[in-house]
């Protein structure tokens, strides 16, 4: 039966960790990979945060305070410059090399695919244009929408209200462990795309429905 397919966008279509490359003309060869993970981790932290607080400022105004931090953390300089343009290049991450194929392959079997980010609506459109993989997604459903963040369940509720969808209805495929944990505890079927073999799932007992380490296995799989 065909369902209603939501990606998580960072770390399941694009890559963040990418930015280490955009970072390491500026910060140079030692800093840019620590910095790219400490920015990242960052950005997610404030969101948490600031979910939690009710203190609701949107992912970009959260990932331009997590660039400052780690600048400031790592004793990097960045100029005004080199900040806006980090910024700017963050809406062009590349998408993952299946991420085309698998898409296609669940749209072939006629599933409701949609984007579901922390990220506001109109950057998520503008990087999921650039990154050639809008025409394959039915919409793009953001969490700005609901001034909160993953994993509040009132973003996953309001992902179903979106779809038209019960939760049971819903499939939420992430790379993010915590995503995939929220969404499990909204009644979502949740899968976790496992990117790295490495990569550590949150050991609370609570396990996604399937396993995959890209969307083409994935797509074989739902
Ligand atoms: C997103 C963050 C969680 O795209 O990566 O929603």
């Amino acid at each position: 039966m065909p369902v209603a397919i939501a990606f998580d966008v960072y770390g399941t279509l694009v890559d963040p960790l990418e930015m280490g490359e955009r970072l390491r003309p500026v910060v140079g060869e030692e800093l840019a990979e620590p910095m790219a993970k400490l920015w990242r981790e960052k950005q997610l932290e404030y969101t948490f945060r600031r979910g939690l607080m009710r203190r609701y400022e949107d992912f970009n105004v959260c990932t331009r305070q997590a660039l400052d931090y780690a600048a400031q953390a790592l004793g990097a300089k960045l100029s005004d410059e080199d900040r806006g343009r980090l910024i700017e290049e963050y809406v062009s991450l590349s998408p993952y090399p299946d991420v085309a194929r698998g898409l296609e392959a669940m749209k072939g079997a006629g599933h409701t695919l949609v984007a579901f980010s922390n990220g506001v609506e109109a950057t998520i459109w503008a990087l999921l244009e650039q990154a050639g993989v809008l025409p394959l997604l039915d919409d793009v459903v953001s969490v700005d929408d609901v001034s909160s963040f993953k994993p509040d369940p009132e973003v996953y509720r309001y992902l179903c209200r979106k779809l038209d969808r019960p939760p049971s209805e819903v499939w939420l495929v992430s790379s993010n462990p915590f995503d995939v944990i929220g969404g499990e505890s909204s009644g979502l079927n949740v899968a976790w795309l496992r990117r790295r073999p490495d990569a550590t799932f949150d050991p609370w007992g609570i396990e996604p429905d399937l396993v995959a380490p890209d969307l083409l296995t994935l797509a074989s799989k739902l």
